[in-house]
């Protein structure tokens, strides 16, 4: 086997403006968010979570998200998402013209009820009509499935519970397949495991990893994901910024600039001006006011 062929161009999907800015503590300026998108759009990623739609009082950081999507220039040939949990959130992503809807659950239900207050069959019944009508409005649906490997409650997760949920939401219409380490901590044989039987139930290219990086295996994660499996899509965020309220002690996404430079060295370029990230982050940062990659302090 030749231990260089070319490998196909991993696609990421930057989620660090909803990711992560919703795990603030102190309010982000909408010109902060706002500057951190439009920079991100010329950095030649193809897809950008702008902003969340959901109960404000679950996450104040994403009650300015219709400003958001109102202010940012959007550039051509980039979509900008929205995350949705119910109609309401639909109705307002709609209002805005996100190009994409992305619905979110959980393979475990304690994290699924403290998350969104409701069981995983609860949420997925919510779901129909948001996928219905994101489709009948030709809009792209993702579904992400949270605490794929370990939950913060539960412990570890089983397999098969992901695989399961994976195939509820595609059951509805969900095309494509948000898979969290919500938490950080899973391994690469844990990812090897997981994939082994999620890509029997559907193709790989309707997956994309989501690792958090508390314990700093998401780049050996996302590697192990490409080589082994030919997965392409992987989430990130740009500085490592984030985390979920609902995950105690969870870190940010792995940073965008880091798989950048993973898969540059590793022979396939993303197609990501890394310089670009890196001033996007500090320009980010000097509003959060800490260091870039710096979590925020207790
Ligand atoms: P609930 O309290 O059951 O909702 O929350 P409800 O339907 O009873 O409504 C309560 C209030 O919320 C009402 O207002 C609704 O209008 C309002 P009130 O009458 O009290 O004034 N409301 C909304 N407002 C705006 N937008 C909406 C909306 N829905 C209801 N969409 C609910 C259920 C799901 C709404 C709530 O728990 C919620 O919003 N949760 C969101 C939690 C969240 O955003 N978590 C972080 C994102 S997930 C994540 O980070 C993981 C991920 O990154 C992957 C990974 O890492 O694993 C995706
Ligand atoms: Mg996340």
């Amino acid at each position: 086997m030749d231990p260089v062929k070319p490998r196909p161009q991993p696609r990421l999907v930057e989620v660090g403006p909803r990711d992560g800015l919703q795990n603030e503590k102190n309010p982000v300026p909408l010109e902060a968010k706002v500057a951190f998108i439009d920079a991100l759009s010329e950095t030649g990623l193809k897809e950008i979570e702008a902003g969340a739609f959901v109960n404000p009082k679950s996450v104040p950081q994403m009650a300015n998200s219709e400003q958001v999507f109102a202010r940012i220039k959007r550039k051509p040939g980039v979509l900008y998402s929205a995350l949705v949990p119910n109609e309401i959130g639909l109705d307002l992503a709609l209002a805005v013209k996100a190009d994409k809807i992305s619905v979110f659950t959980a393979a475990s239900e304690t994290f699924n009820a403290k998350n969104i207050k409701a069981t995983i069959s609860q949420s997925i019944e919510r779901f129909r009509p948001v996928v219905a009508r994101s489709r009948a409005a030709r809009l792209p649906v993702r579904g992400y499935v949270s605490t794929a490997f370990w939950c913060p409650y539960e412990g570890k997760v089983a397999p098969e519970k992901v695989v399961e949920v994976v195939k509820r939401l595609s059951g509805l219409g969900v095309s494509e397949f948000s898979i969290g380490d919500t938490i950080g901590k899973a391994s690469p044989d844990e990812v090897r495991r997981l994939l082994f039987l999620l890509l029997k139930a559907v193709p790989k290219d309707s997956v994309f990893l989501h690792f958090h990086n508390t314990f700093g295996r998401a780049v050996a994660n996302a590697i192990v994901a490409w080589k082994t499996f030919g997965i392409t899509g992987f989430d990130a965020s740009t500085g490592g910024v984030g985390g979920c309220p609902y995950a105690p002690g969870a870190s940010g996404n792995v940073a965008t600039e880091a798989l950048v430079s993973a898969f540059k060295a590793a022979g396939s370029d993303p197609g990501v001006d890394e310089a670009k990230l890196k001033a996007a982050a500090a320009g980010l940062f000097k509003h959060l006011g800490r260091p870039v990659g710096a979590r925020p302090a207790k």
